[in-house]
């Protein structure tokens, strides 16, 4: 087994990338073994899936927990917090202190200390789905001469023999260029671009590109064919089921894409399958199978579905190239 590496990324927050990465890594867990690395400071993909391995542990009702996503009337109750989910939240943010008071979090990579260097920073969330954990204090790694990192993540991933022992490993990178989003792509053979469909997205896009150029496929390994990274595409998200200002939209984005001349960027390629806005669905730290149960969410877990079956296929033909 050869694992997918496939980085999550986007020079722009709040655009989904995280709820899209651990979404599509809690689907392919199904089948396949998963690691998800979360790289990103914020860490938001590390509380959703520490929560999720508490509930995982414990078998709580979802409307236990999630009363606000239970209640016909969700503008009354978008803010209600349960009394289990608040302990649920606990829980888990106490096992994570823990982590991270013993450098068990990803930043070990990054700056292993003396100390923990062989600590094992793998955390188990279901049997095929497990985490590295991401760190607030990664942020700091990103001042200084920083070109050392470049590869520290794709040698541990080799180190560690970790991409013989998972079929998919997940990345979830933070919203801006450092070190930390370089080393990712570096270690990826794969990244997609969630996007929302707005007016600055092929802006985002547009920069990701040329830096992606610019310091990765222009260097030796890659122009020589020793290092591979595509591009998967655009993953929509928040999208308001095709109303005509979102098609325009769309098209508008892609031909700003494509008049520009630079190296590579004709290689993006667009999703099908989109991730519908659901506002109630933004609970802070929810994970769509909790809640996969109810039909009104259906469109979400659906859309998750079509959009890791596409993901899948679309590996399967670069492969097939
Ligand atoms: N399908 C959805 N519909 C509406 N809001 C969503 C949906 N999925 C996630 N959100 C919310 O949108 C916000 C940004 O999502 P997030 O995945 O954290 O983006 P990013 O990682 O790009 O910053 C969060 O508050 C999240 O809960
Ligand atoms: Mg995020």
């Amino acid at each position: 087994m050869t694992a997918k590496v496939i980085s999550f990324i986007n020079m722009k927050g709040g655009v989904g990338k995280t709820s899209l990465s651990i979404n599509i890594a809690d689907k392919l867990s199904e089948r396949h073994s998963v690691l998800v690395i979360d790289v990103d400071p914020q860490f938001n993909a590390t509380q959703s899936l520490l929560m999720y391995r508490s509930l995982l542990a414990k078998e709580y009702q979802q409307d236990e927990l999630f009363p606000a996503l239970s209640n016909e009337n969700e503008s009354d109750s978008a803010n209600q917090e349960s009394h289990a989910r608040l302990k649920l939240e606990d829980e888990s943010s106490e096992f994570f202190t823990k982590l991270s008071d013993n450098g068990r979090t990803v930043l070990q990579i990054f700056q292993p200390s003396t100390m923990n260097r062989h600590a094992d920073i793998i955390q188990h969330i279901s049997e095929n789905l497990h985490l590295i954990p991401g760190d607030l204090n990664l942020a700091s790694t990103v001042s200084g001469d920083t070109s050392d990192k470049i590869e520290v993540l794709d040698k541990y991933l080799k180190d560690e023999k970790l991409n013989e022992s998972y079929a998919y490993i997940i990345i979830d990178c933070p919203p801006t260029w450092s070190i930390l989003t370089h080393a990712s792509l570096f270690a990826s053979q794969y990244y997609v671009i969630p996007s929302r469909i707005d007016f600055y997205s092929s802006l985002g896009i547009e920069l990701l590109q040329k830096k992606i150029n610019l310091t990765l496929l222009s260097s030796m390994l890659y122009t020589k064919g020793l290092k591979h990274l595509r591009n998967l595409g655009i993953i929509y998200t928040m999208t308001h089921g095709g109303q005509v200002y979102e098609v325009n939209r769309k098209k508008k984005i892609k031909e700003s894409l494509l008049s520009k001349k630079i190296d590579h960027l004709e290689d993006v390629s667009v999703f099908d399958s989109e991730l519908p806005n659901v506002p109630s669905a933004a609970v802070k730290f929810i994970m769509y199978s909790n809640v996969s149960s109810d039909n009104r969410y259906s469109n979400l877990t659906n859309s998750i579905d079509r959009i890791t079956k596409e993901l899948s296929e679309k590996i399967g033909n670069e492969e097939d190239l």
